[in-house]
């Protein structure tokens, strides 16, 4: 069954082909969907017939955004963590094993309400496709249970057994990464598309250069993709092993050194960038320009989850992204959709050209623009078609 969807005042294609620009904007525009595929944009005026006809009524259409980083199988929350750093507490990633030891605590239901609730707050926010990590776990049990909880609301799955060594490994780290690389690969590699790790040498909790590249080698073989957490707290190895290995991704990228920005301009790795966490933990923002400059492809995305940044907009991330990185409503806007769909290596979302999934958001508003002009504002939802 086709549907045509029209009365839209300005759609966002992110298809140079159709109209001037890298975001591709057609005014006054409507578009078909066939089967929940994408099968014609263009002009209203153009616009073929369709078996039913959604209004949007003059809103701005947007592809629906693409969270490529996010962590939301957990249980509890670390509001007095927040409230600690908001009074001058730093953040080194300790924090992780409150959330461990209450993600263990909980049953499969509860973690499954509270990752379809997240879900669905994301979705009535205009985010259509997300990355779920594991990692708050870490016994060969548990990440395999949240792995397979994600499993049930994304293809885009993230092992992250080697997210902090857990407490029962103080110490211990190294006989740690073999549990990871070994048993707990295992049992997880059935159950996700990709790897991750956190490394963070300065942090007394996360992983070091050569344990991250046992973990993302390990993974690699089992036939993962990969992802790195990499230089969030400090410079350190984790741009340049993720752009060396190939990853799809290197998220944070908060403190770049002049090497770590030609690596990525020389490599086929997104930096994903999170400027909620640098807003959660108050922390200096990532230079998202000497990264666009440099042309590195970049991405936005929330990170949610309940330590380091507890937001689930997009909107958010993407007036941060335009304050306090100083990139374009533009750029922002790409960064959260093409961006994240080159993060996650998915050519059929982040894009409406003919072809794509018609993952559609719509605003209360005339022009994408809104998005970074009225921050807090919830101008933005995805489009339920009709079926
Ligand atoms: O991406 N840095 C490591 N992991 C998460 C935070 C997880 C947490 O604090 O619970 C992040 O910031
Ligand atoms: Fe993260």
């Amino acid at each position: 069954m086709t549907i045509l969807v029209t009365g839209i005042g300005e759609l966002v294609t992110n298809d140079p082909t159709v109209a001037d620009g890298p975001l591709g904007v057609i005014p006054d525009a409507a578009l078909v969907v066939d089967d929940g595929i994408v099968v014609w944009v263009g002009p209203a005026t153009g616009a073929p017939d369709a078996d039913d006809r959604v209004d949007v009524g003059g809103r701005a259409v947007v592809p629906g955004f693409v969270d490529s980083h996010a962590h939301l199988v957990f249980a509890g929350d670390r509001a007095a963590e927040f409230e600690a750093r908001m009074s001058g507490a730093r953040y080194d990633g300790g924090g992780i094993g409150t959330t461990v030891a209450a993600t263990r605590g909980a049953t499969d239901a509860e973690l499954r309400a509270r990752l379809a609730g997240l879900i669905a707050e994301m979705r009535r926010q205009g985010t259509t496709t997300v990355e779920v990590k594991s990692g708050y776990g870490l016994t060969v049990e548990d990440e395999a249970r949240c792995l397979r909880l994600a499993a049930e609301v994304t293809t885009e799955t993230t092992f992250l057994g080697a997210h902090v060594v857990p407490a029962e490994y103080a110490g211990r780290a190294d006989e740690y990464v073999a549990l990871v690389t070994g048993p707990m690969l295992d049992a997880c590699a059935p159950h996700t598309r990709w790897v991750d790790v956190f490394c963070e040498p300065r942090s007394a909790h996360a992983f070091d250069g050569d344990q991250a590249r046992a973990v993302l080698e390990a993974g690699r073989d089992a036939g993962l993709g990969l992802r790195v957490h990499a230089n969030q707290l400090s410079a350190g190895p984790g741009v340049r092993l993720a752009v060396e290995l190939g990853a799809a991704s290197a998220d944070h990228c908060t403190h770049l050194t002049a090497d770590d920005v030609d690596a990525l301009a020389g490599g086929t790795t997104v930096a994903t960038l999170l400027p909620g966490v640098e807003f959660s933990t108050r922390s200096p923002y990532p230079d998202a320009r000497r990264l666009l400059d440099a042309g590195v492809t970049v991405a936005l995305a929330t990170d949610c989850n309940p330590g380091s940044c507890f937001t689930s907009s997009m909107a958010f991330c993407i007036a941060l992204a335009v304050r306090e990185m100083r990139m374009t409503p533009a750029e922002a806007l790409w960064c959260a959709t093409a961006g994240g769909a080159a993060a996650l290596r998915r050519p059929d979302v982040g894009h409406l050209a003919p072809g794509a999934r018609a993952d559609l958001a719509v605003l209360d508003a005339p022009s994408f623009r809104h998005l970074a002009y009225r921050p807090g504002v919830p101008l933005v939802h995805a489009l339920d078609l009709p079926i």
